[in-house]
């Protein structure tokens, strides 16, 4: 999702955001790097499907974000520009346009509630007031502890299981006031679903020869609603 279709919402209930703004601009790089044997490894077989090697530009991004925690940094953006031949001004360019790479840490597990009409007239916005009100973070914030990052997203395509929430590279549905806290008491502390991870993810689909289509999302035993495919 472009940056631009969703910073209306977003600054309807940004005050007291305890992110840095994404609208900043982004430090100098520093002179690290991160990238491991393998992910060159994965790299060089992505790109060598590609007629030249800037046009790896977006899975080498999901390669960085994975590579670095859950977010690209500015030295993760020098990196990927490194690798494929491009200008840092180049990469960061792409990096910034794009909502799903994250330019700014994120929290250990970064809650996107999807706001769209389905979940809305389902009760989504309940459950945001709820979350904001539990972890004490506006939309865009992200608790003190670093283990949250509270979003809005766009339509997740489970209209049907409806109220739905992405947690990393999960999806989790039929969200309600009343289950909502469970699901984050379970989250805290857990080493899945975090930005990493959902990196991973795309990273593996994004392998030639791959035969997954998608995220492979299913929700915890207490919320039995089967995800579908994740693009
Ligand atoms: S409106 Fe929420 S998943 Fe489609």
């Amino acid at each position: 999702m472009k940056r631009s279709e969703t910073e209306g919402k977003h600054r309807m209930s940004t005050a007291n955001n305890n992110n840095v703004s994404d609208r900043q601009p982004l430090p100098p790089p520093t002179p690290e790097r991160r990238f491991s044997e393998q992910a060159h490894a994965e790299l060089e077989e992505i790109a060598s499907h590609y007629p030249e090697r800037k046009a790896a530009c977006l899975p080498a991004l999901w390669l960085a974000q994975r590579e670095y925690g859950g977010h690209l940094t500015p030295a993760a953006l020098q990196e990927v520009a490194d690798n494929l031949g491009l200008s840092y001004v180049e990469v960061e360019g792409v990096a910034t346009f794009y909502t799903m790479y994250n330019t700014r840490p994120r929290g250990r597990h970064h809650l996107e509630v999807c706001t769209c009409l389905s979940c809305a007239v389902n009760g989504a916005y309940d459950i945001v007031h709820k979350l904001e009100h539990e972890l004490g973070v506006h939309l865009g914030g992200t608790t003190p502890d670093g283990e949250f990052t509270l979003s809005e997203a766009e339509c997740l395509d489970f209209c049907g299981a409806a109220t739905v929430m992405q947690v990393g590279d999960h999806y989790f549905t039929q969200l309600t006031t009343e289950n909502i806290m469970g699901l984050i008491d379970e989250l805290r502390g857990s080493e899945n679903y975090t930005p990493a991870k959902l990196a991973d993810s795309i990273v593996k689909i994004l392998q030639p020869g791959s035969s997954l289509t998608g995220g492979g999302s299913y929700t915890p035993d207490s919320l039995e609603q089967p995800a579908g495919p994740m693009l």
